[in-house]
């Protein structure tokens, strides 16, 4: 079975990827993660925080919560020197990360991940809007700006990497397009702190997926696909080959697994993809490129029907 893909323009053997995460620390793990049949690894961010916290600057409004360099395993320099590692150890595109949510010439580090390698940047624009003054619109602007900037200094694609509240994801997607980039993925999971009620204190709490994180990515899927020249990846819940199967019949051009892979190893990875191969086979599914976007709203001749529709059968279709 043919699996090749294109990413961002960039030509994948197949649509698994190994998403954002501390895997990469290991040089060997990395090599395992290729052999087990990895079309491309992303590595872990970097913060916006961790540059200009070694400028010698702090990012308006983050000074006083910020934790020190040192809380970090990989500082901006040691992030730029694993990248060449990885660069050296594998031949798969290695994809850098950088979080970052404030306009600053932070987002120059960008040229140095390039010229260090990277075959694409992923941008996490993880941040939490808590002002009471700045509407969505301003922040959805700033966003637009820190993806037109990162533009001016590379020539290696750029995808956003989202989180799933946005007002209006669709028009949102098309700018970036304008602005940019190359592709979305969909969405950042938040590993939002949990409350311990005796201690009366927020606990930060990190729980791996499970393959109900998968479902909001799904219905977002179903909605972008065929709309934009981005491509979409699809990170959050993918554990199984099932899960792999629905996010390309949504519509994603390509998954990325982190928490299957941390659970259960390399060897897991190559089994999923062995696993997906086999059902595209046995179910008739000859190519992946009809596979994908199957499912989504673009096959359907009433979308806005059909979602309304959906809805209502689901909310009124429940026996108590
Ligand atoms: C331990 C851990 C570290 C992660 N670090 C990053 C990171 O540095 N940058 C990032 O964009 N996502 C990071 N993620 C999020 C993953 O890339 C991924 O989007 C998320 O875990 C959902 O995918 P999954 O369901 O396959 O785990 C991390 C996830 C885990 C579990």
């Amino acid at each position: 079975m043919d699996l090749t893909t294109n990413y961002l323009g960039l030509r994948l053997r197949n649509p698994f990827i190994v998403g954002a995460s501390p895997l990469i620390y290991n040089l060997d793990r990395v090599r395992q993660l290729e052999a087990a049949g990895a079309a491309a690894i992303v590595m872990h961010s970097l913060f916006e925080e961790q540059i200009t916290q070694q400028d010698g600057r702090t990012a308006d409004g983050l000074s006083g919560y910020q934790p020190q360099a040192a809380a970090f395993e990989l500082n901006p320099e040691s992030y730029l020197k694993q990248l060449i590692k990885i660069k050296k150890s594998v031949e798969i595109p290695v994809i850098a990360s950088i979080n970052g949510s404030h306009e600053g010439t932070w987002v120059e580090y960008a040229r140095k991940m390039e010229d260090a390698g990277a075959d694409a940047i992923e941008l996490n624009l993880y941040f939490l809007p808590r002002s009471d003054d700045e509407s969505a619109a301003v922040i959805e602007q700033r966003a637009f700006q820190i993806v037109r900037m990162i533009r001016q200094y590379i020539k290696i694609p750029i995808s956003l990497k989202l989180s799933p509240f946005f007002t209006s994801l669709i028009n949102f997607s098309h700018r970036m397009e304008e602005a940019g980039a190359s592709g979305i993925v969909l969405f950042n999971r938040f590993f939002q702190p949990d409350i311990d009620i005796y201690k009366l204190e927020n606990v930060p709490s990190l729980r791996l997926s499970s393959s109900q994180n998968l479902i909001i990515r799904l219905r977002w899927l179903t909605m972008l696909h065929g709309r934009l020249r981005l491509s979409l990846s699809c990170t959050g819940g993918v554990i199984t080959y099932e899960d792999a199967v629905k996010a390309i019949m949504a519509g994603a051009d390509t998954v990325q697994m982190v928490s299957a892979v941390m659970r259960h190893g390399p060897d897991y990875l190559s089994k999923t993809i062995e696993d997906f191969s086999s059902f595209m086979e046995t179910n008739g599914h000859n190519s992946l490129s009809k596979m994908r976007g199957c499912m989504s709203f673009s096959h359907s001749a009433e979308p806005e029907q059909v979602a309304r529709s959906q809805y209502m059968r689901i909310i009124q279709g429940w026996q108590a």
